[in-house]
């Protein structure tokens, strides 16, 4: 061979080289995009509906719970609060009647106007607990700039909106006829052994679940 063909033979075998380079990239490209799509779908959540009321002691408490788990566990969980507790409407909303006064009501529709101004659950959260572990409602103002919601709360107390989110509030928990306050429901239904754990060891059964239902992926030591 010549040095012209040597050089032709060269070219075209690294043309070749180069575009199986190519051709396998866009292969292991369009796999790793497949296995992702697959993992979105799989990142299922548990779901944990909270219902609770602004004034009741016992939810008060488990607030010391909720903030540190649910801040340790947001990927995993999906949670649905619900300030409304054994409250009782009247004349669709004109009169609401609370387990603990007309202060508890007010507290239950603030609360109600400030989560639905919001649909990321962390901010939610951070503002009730912030909320139900201050000593009064003073801190209203505070626990909204703290979470960074600074909303039209004022409004929506004194309007239809704040009348309609508590008669939603009082449907999901009529739902599931709580004979205790604060109820804990994981996916959508009740059970009292985990109403009970949950109480104690709102962690444990967070992680309990997420064990059960296959929810972690394997390499996650969260819950070791
Ligand atoms: C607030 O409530 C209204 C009425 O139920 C609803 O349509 C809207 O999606 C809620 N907004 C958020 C952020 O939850
Ligand atoms: C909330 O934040 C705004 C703006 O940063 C500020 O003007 C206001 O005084 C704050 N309110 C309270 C109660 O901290």
């Amino acid at each position: 061979m010549n040095r012209i063909s040597v050089n032709i033979f060269l070219s075209i075998f690294l043309t070749f080289v180069i575009w199986q380079i190519y051709v396998y990239h866009s292969i292991i490209e369009q796999l790793c995009g497949e296995i992702k799509e697959r993992l979105k779908l799989n990142m299922k959540q548990l779901h944990v509906t909270l219902l609770y009321e602004s004034l009741c002691p016992d939810s008060r408490n488990f607030m010391h719970q909720l903030g540190p788990v649910y801040e340790e566990f947001q990927d995993y969980i999906d949670i649905l609060l619900v300030p409304f507790g054994k409250s009782q409407s009247e004349r669709n909303g004109a009169i609401f009647h609370c387990q603990h006064g007309p202060a508890e009501c007010k507290g239950n529709r603030l609360q109600s106007c400030v989560i639905n101004s919001t649909g990321n659950q962390a901010a939610q959260v951070k503002f009730v607990v912030c909320q139900m572990l201050a000593p009064d409602y003073s801190r209203i103002d505070e626990c909204a700039n703290e979470t960074g919601l600074l909303t039209d709360v004022v409004h929506c107390l004194s309007s239809e909106t704040g009348t309609k989110l508590q008669l939603q509030a009082e449907l999901v928990t009529k739902q599931y006829s709580p004979s205790f306050i604060p109820t804990i429901v994981y996916n959508g239904v009740f059970d009292q052994q985990l109403q009970d754990h949950s109480l104690r060891d709102f962690r444990g059964t967070v992680c309990y679940l997420l064990r059960q239902q296959n929810l972690l992926p394997s390499s996650s030591t969260i819950c070791q």
